[in-house]
C-alpha cells in the first residue's frame, strides 16, 4: 500500500441490497487479487451485530461469484460494523473511535442520495475527518435526479471534501469492454480516418435488458430508463466513442475530454424522445397504479462539434425487451457505388459490452452461392466472455482506494449530463405501452435512424 492509498474502508448501506449484491463480492474479490488489506467498517441501521453482518457478506459472495473460503476468512477478519441512525452523533463518535489512527479513510456512501447531507455533516461534526488530507468519498448514482440536485448534492459534498477527493461511481465506467473502447479507438490508426462526418453515417447504443424492475419496483418508479441508465452509462459510452484523443494520459486530460463531448450537445428536444412503458409493469410492487415512469426510452442527439455535426446519434434503453445486450452500431455512409443492382448494406463497426465482448467490421462481400447476391460479413478484432472480466464492482472500488479518478463523474461531468436531459425530463411526453420481450413501442420507429434500429442478435454457441 503507497501513502495514497486509503487505509479504511468505511461503508454505509452495509445491509443494504447494493452492498449483497455487488459490494460484498467486489470486496472478496480484491482480497484475493491482493488490493485489498485494510479495516472495513460496515455501517447500517439495522440493529444487527458484527457477527450478523459477516453472515451476510457470506451469503452474498455465496450466491453472487461464489466463496472463496481463504479470500472471504482474510474479508471476514477486516470487517468491523457500526450500527445506528446516520441522525445520531454517538455512532459517529462510535465510528471515528473504530477509525482509530487511519490517516486516509475511505466513506463510501452506499445509501440513497437523500441521506448524503446527513452523513456528511456528521462526519464533519464528529471529526472523524479532522486532519486527514487524504480522506475521500465515494458515492453511488443516481447523482440527483435533475439539473438542480446534481448541484444541491455537489455543493454538500464539496462543502466537506475537494473535488480531488469525491469518486462519483458509474459502474459502467468500471467495465472492461467500456473503457476498452478507448484503446481500441487511439490504438489503431486505421480508425482515425474513418471517425468522422466524412464517413460514419450515424451511432447506435442499445441497452437491452430481457427482465422488469426485479423487485426494485419503488426505486425504479422515482427513476425511469432516462435517470436509470440513459444520462449515466449510456452517455459514459457514448463519450468513449466522441471524445478526442486526450492530449495525456492523466485522469484530468481524460476526463476533459468527455466533458467537452457533453458540451457539445445541445438540450435533448422532446420530439426526438419516445418513451415506453411494458404492459404489466403497474402490477410490480412499489409501483404505482396509473404510473407514466417510462420503462423504454429511445432518443437521438447531435454532437455539435468539428468532428461530428450533422452525425445523429441514436440511444435506446429498456427493460422487458427482447434480449440482454448493450451493443453500439457505427454505421458508415454508403460507397457511390457503380454495384447499384446489389443491395449493398452500409459497412459497420459493431462494439458489444455484453453479454460477450465484441469487436467487428461489416462489410459487403459477394455470396459464394450467388454471385449477383451480396452479404455482409463481419471481421472479428475480438470476441471473448465477459467472465474472465475484473467485475466493474472491484475495478471501481480498487481504483477509488488508490486514489485514481479517471473512471469516476466529475463535477462538470455530471453537471453537462442532467443539462441535456433536464427539459425533456421535465416535459410531459407521451408513454407508450408494449409487450414484454418486443423491442419496445412501435412509436420508436418516429425516430428511426437511416437504414432502421439494430437489433442486437444473441448467438447460442453450438
Ligand atoms: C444499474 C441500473 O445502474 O445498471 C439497473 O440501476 C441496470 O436498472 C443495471 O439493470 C445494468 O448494469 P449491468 O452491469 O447489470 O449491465
Amino acid at each position: 500500500m503507497n501513502d495514497s492509498h486509503s487505509d479504511t474502508l468505511v461503508f454505509f448501506g452495509a445491509t443494504g441490497d447494493l452492498a449483497y449484491k455487488k459490494i460484498f463480492p467486489a470486496l472478496q474479490a480484491m482480497v484475493k487479487r491482493g488490493t485489498l488489506n485494510v479495516p472495513v467498517i460496515g455501517v447500517a441501521k439495522a440493529g444487527w451485530t458484527l457477527d450478523q453482518l459477516k453472515a451476510r457478506a457470506k451469503d452474498s459472495v455465496e450466491k453472487h461469484g461464489g466463496l472463496d473460503k481463504e479470500a472471504f476468512k482474510k474479508l471476514s477478519e477486516l470487517l468491523r460494523y457500526v450500527d445506528g441512525d446516520y441522525n445520531d452523533a454517538t455512532i459517529f463518535k462510535t465510528l471515528c473511535r473504530e477509525i482509530g489512527d487511519a490517516r486516509r479513510p475511505a466513506y463510501y456512501l452506499a445509501i440513497p442520495p437523500s441521506a448524503f447531507g446527513t452523513v456528511v455533516e456528521q462526519l464533519s461534526k464528529s471529526g472523524c475527518t479532522k486532519g486527514n488530507g487524504g480522506t475521500r468519498v465515494i458515492v453511488e448514482k443516481p447523482f440527483g435526479r435533475d439539473l438542480e440536485s446534481a448541484k444541491d448534492l455537489n455543493a454538500i459534498l464539496l462543502k466537506m471534501f475537494d473535488e480531488k477527493a469525491i469518486f462519483r461511481i458509474d459502474h459502467y465506467l468500471g467495465k472492461a469492454p467500456v473503457h476498452n473502447m478507448l484503446f481500441f479507438r487511439f490504438a489503431n490508426a486505421m480508425l482515425e480516418p474513418f471517425w468522422s462526418r466524412h464517413h460514419i453515417d450515424s451511432i447506435q447504443i442499445t441497452m437491452a435488458e430481457d427482465f422488469g424492475v426485479q423487485g426494485r419496483g419503488a426505486f425504479y418508479d422515482q427513476v425511469g430508463t432516462v435517470r436509470d441508465v440513459v444520462q449515466n452509462h449510456l452517455f459514459q459510452v457514448m463519450a468513449n466513442l466522441a471524445m478526442e484523443p486526450p492530449i495525456r494520459t492523466d485522469s484530468e486530460s481524460i476526463r476533459d475530454e468527455k466533458v467537452k463531448v457533453l458540451k457539445a450537445i445541445p438540450p435533448i428536444e422532446v420530439e426526438d424522445l419516445v418513451r415506453g412503458q411494458f404492459k404489466g409493469y403497474q402490477n410490480e410492487p412499489g409501483v404505482a397504479p396509473g404510473s407514466k415512469v417510462e420503462t423504454f426510452a429511445a432518443l437521438r442527439l447531435e454532437i455539435d462539434s468539428w468532428r461530428w455535426r450533422g452525425v445523429p446519434f441514436y440511444i435506446r434503453a429498456g427493460k422487458s425487451l427482447a434480449v440482454t445486450c448493450t451493443e453500439i452500431l457505427v454505421r458508415l455512409r454508403k460507397p457511390p457505388t457503380m454495384y447499384c443492382h446489389y443491395s449493398l448494406k452500409s459497412n459497420y463497426f459493431r462494439f458489444r459490452i455484453s453479454p460477450d465482448v465484441a469487436a467487428a467490421f461489416g462489410l459487403n462481400v459477394i455470396s459464394p452461392k450467388n454471385e449477383s447476391v451480396s452479404q455482409v460479413t463481419e471481421l472479428l478484432a475480438d470476441r471473448h466472455p465477459t467472465a474472465k472480466e475484473m467485475d466493474a464492482y472491484e475495478r471501481v472500488l480498487t481504483d477509488a482506494m488508490a486514489g485514481d479518478p479517471t473512471l469516476f463523474a466529475r463535477e462538470d461531468y455530471v453537471e453537462e449530463a442532467w443539462r441535456i436531459v433536464d427539459p425533456m425530463l421535465k416535459s410531459d411526453t407521451p408513454i407508450y405501452e408494449y409487450e414484454p420481450k418486443s423491442w419496445g413501442p412501435k412509436e420508436a420507429d418516429h425516430i428511426k435512424p437511416p437504414g432502421g434500429w439494430d437489433n442486437p442478435v444473441i448467438k447460442t454457441e453450438k
